[in-house]
C-alpha cells in the first residue's frame, strides 16, 4: 500500500503536483488547436462552463477519495467497499482509471516526443518564409516514423524513470522551478504575439461565440478536453489525493489549480492565434500540428531566438513529463501492491505497454495513414475513446459514488466543509449538476 507516513508537508507540494499533472501539453498544444478546430468562442464558453460546473465537483470528489484511502486508486475503492460497505464492482473504477492512463500515454508521449526534438529545431536565421518553413518541417517530421519512435521512446524513458524513483520523491522539486519559470515565459511570449501578430481577430476568434458554430461534435470535445485538461476522470489526482495532508482546504487548493490551468490555456490561445491569423500558411483548423506549426514562427527574429526556442521547448517538455508520470503512477502503484513488484518492475511492464500501443498513433501520421477504426484514424481514435468517452465516465461515476452512494454526513465531514450555504451548493453540483450534464452530453452526441 502507498506508504501512510508520506504525507506531503506542507500545502504547496500538493498544489504544485496537482498542478504539474494538470498543466501540460493539454493546455498549451491541445487547447488551441481543439479550439481553432471546433470554431473558437463556441467551444471555448462551453469548456468553461464544463470546467467550473464539472471539473470542479469531480476534482473536489477525486482528491476527498484519495485522501480517505490513502492508496492508489484501485486500493482506495477496496477500502470503501470493506470500510463503508459500497458495491465491490466499485472496484473496477480504479481499473478502468488505470487502463485510460495507459492509453492516453500511449500518444501523450508521441507529442510529448516531438517537443523534445523541437528543442533542437528552431527555425534557421536566413529563412525567406518562416512559416512557410515551418509548415514545411512538420510534414517532413512526421513522415519519418524512425525519427518520431526515437523521440516517443526517450520521452517514455524519462518518464518510467521518474516514476521508478516515486513520484512522490521524483517530482515535487522539479515542478516548483519549472512552474513558474513557464508561467514567466509564456507570459512574455503572448504580449509579444499580441504585438506582433493579430491580436483582435484572435480575442473575437478565442472569444466571441458564433452559436451557430455548436454542434453535438463540438459540446462532446469541450467537455473531454475539461477532463483532460484538469486530470479528472482516471485517478491521477485521486493518486496524489493520497498523500495531501489531512487539513489542506479543499476547496481552495481545486479553485487555485483549476484557475492556474485555466490561466495558461488561455494564455496558450492568446500565443497562437494571432501568430495563425498574421500568417496566411497557417490555419486555426491544423488540428494537432498547431502548436508544432505556429510556435517555431513566435520565435523566429526575436532576439536570442534559438535560446528562447530551446528554453521554451524545454519547459513544455518538463510540463508534459510532469503530467505523464500522473498518467501512469495509478497503475504503477497498483501493480506494486497487487503483484508485490518493485515500481521499476511495475514501471517497465507498464511503459512498454504505453509504448506498443503509442506506435499505433504514431505510425497513423505516416504509414497507416489511411487505417480507420470508426472513420478514425488510428490516433483520432484512441483520442476520442479517452477524452471523449472514458474519461468523463470515469468523472461521471465519481460524481455518482460521492454524490449518491456514500452517506452524505460522512462525506459532509470528510471535505471539511462547514458553510451550510456552500456545501448545499457543492453537493447540489456533485449529485445533480455534473452527472445530468455529462448524461445529456453523452445523449445527444453519441446517439
Ligand atoms: N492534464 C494533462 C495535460 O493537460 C494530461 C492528463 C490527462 C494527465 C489525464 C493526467 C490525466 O497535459
Amino acid at each position: 500500500m502507498a506508504n501512510n507516513s508520506k504525507i506531503w508537508k506542507g500545502n504547496w507540494t500538493f498544489i504544485l503536483a496537482a498542478a504539474g499533472s494538470a498543466v501540460g501539453l493539454g493546455n498549451i498544444w491541445k487547447f488551441p488547436y481543439m479550439a481553432g478546430e471546433n470554431g473558437g468562442g463556441a467551444f471555448v464558453i462551453i469548456y468553461l462552463a464544463c470546467i467550473v460546473l464539472i471539473g470542479f465537483p469531480v476534482m473536489m470528489s477525486e482528491i476527498f477519495l484519495g485522501k480517505y484511502g490513502r492508496s492508489s486508486p484501485v486500493y482506495t475503492m477496496k477500502k470503501f467497499v470493506s470500510l463503508k460497505g459500497i458495491s465491490s464492482y466499485w472496484v473496477l473504477l480504479g481499473w478502468f482509471g488505470g487502463l485510460a492512463g495507459l492509453m492516453i500515454l500511449s500518444y501523450y508521449s508521441v507529442f510529448a516526443g516531438i517537443s523534445l526534438a523541437y528543442i533542437f529545431s528552431p527555425i534557421p536565421a536566413d529563412s525567406m518564409n518562416p512559416s512557410q518553413y515551418s509548415v514545411d518541417f512538420f510534414a517532413q517530421f512526421q513522415s519519418s516514423p524512425m525519427r518520431m519512435i526515437f523521440w516517443h521512446s526517450l520521452f517514455l524513458i524519462l518518464t518510467c524513470i521518474i516514476v521508478a524513483r516515486g513520484v512522490v520523491d521524483g517530482i515535487g522539486a522539479t515542478i516548483k522551478v519549472i512552474m513558474p519559470t513557464l508561467f514567466f515565459l509564456i507570459i512574455l511570449l503572448s504580449i509579444y504575439s499580441s504585438f506582433t501578430g493579430e491580436i483582435e481577430k484572435a480575442i473575437s476568434f478565442l472569444f466571441m461565440p458564433d452559436f451557430s458554430k455548436i454542434s453535438s461534435s463540438v459540446i462532446i470535445s469541450a467537455m473531454g478536453q475539461a477532463f483532460f485538461t484538469l486530470s479528472l476522470g482516471m485517478g491521477a489526482i485521486m493518486a496524489y489525493g493520497a498523500y495531501i495532508p489531512e487539513e489542506q482546504n479543499l476547496t481552495k487548493t481545486v479553485s487555485l489549480i483549476i484557475f492556474l490551468d485555466t490561466f495558461v490555456a488561455i494564455i496558450a490561445g492568446i500565443i497562437i492565434f494571432p501568430i495563425v491569423f498574421a500568417n496566411p500558411e497557417l490555419t486555426p483548423t491544423a488540428g494537432p500540428s498547431l502548436f508544432f506549426e505556429t510556435l517555431p514562427v513566435a520565435f523566429y527574429g526575436i532576439p536570442f531566438s534559438f535560446f528562447a526556442s530551446a528554453l521554451f521547448f524545454i519547459l513544455v517538455s518538463l510540463a508534459a513529463l510532469s503530467s505523464s508520470v500522473s498518467l501512469i503512477e495509478p497503475g504503477t502503484a497498483w501493480m506494486e501492491d497487487r503483484f508485490k513488484i518493485s515500481r521499476t518492475y511495475a514501471v517497465i511492464i507498464l511503459g512498454s505497454t504505453a509504448w506498443l500501443l503509442g506506435l499505433g498513433s504514431l505510425l497513423s501520421f505516416n504509414i497507416i495513414a489511411d487505417f480507420q477504426i470508426f472513420s478514425m484514424s488510428f490516433l483520432d481514435f484512441m483520442d476520442f475513446l479517452t477524452n471523449s468517452i472514458m474519461l468523463p465516465l470515469g468523472g461521471l461515476f465519481i460524481a455518482l459514488l460521492v454524490g449518491w452512494i456514500l452517506e452524505e454526513n460522512f462525506v459532509k465531514q470528510e471535505m471539511k466543509i462547514k458553510n451550510e450555504i456552500y456545501w448545499k451548493i457543492w453537493i447540489y453540483l456533485t449529485r445533480y449538476i455534473a452527472p445530468i450534464l455529462i448524461g445529456l452530453v453523452f445523449i445527444f452526441a453519441l446517439f
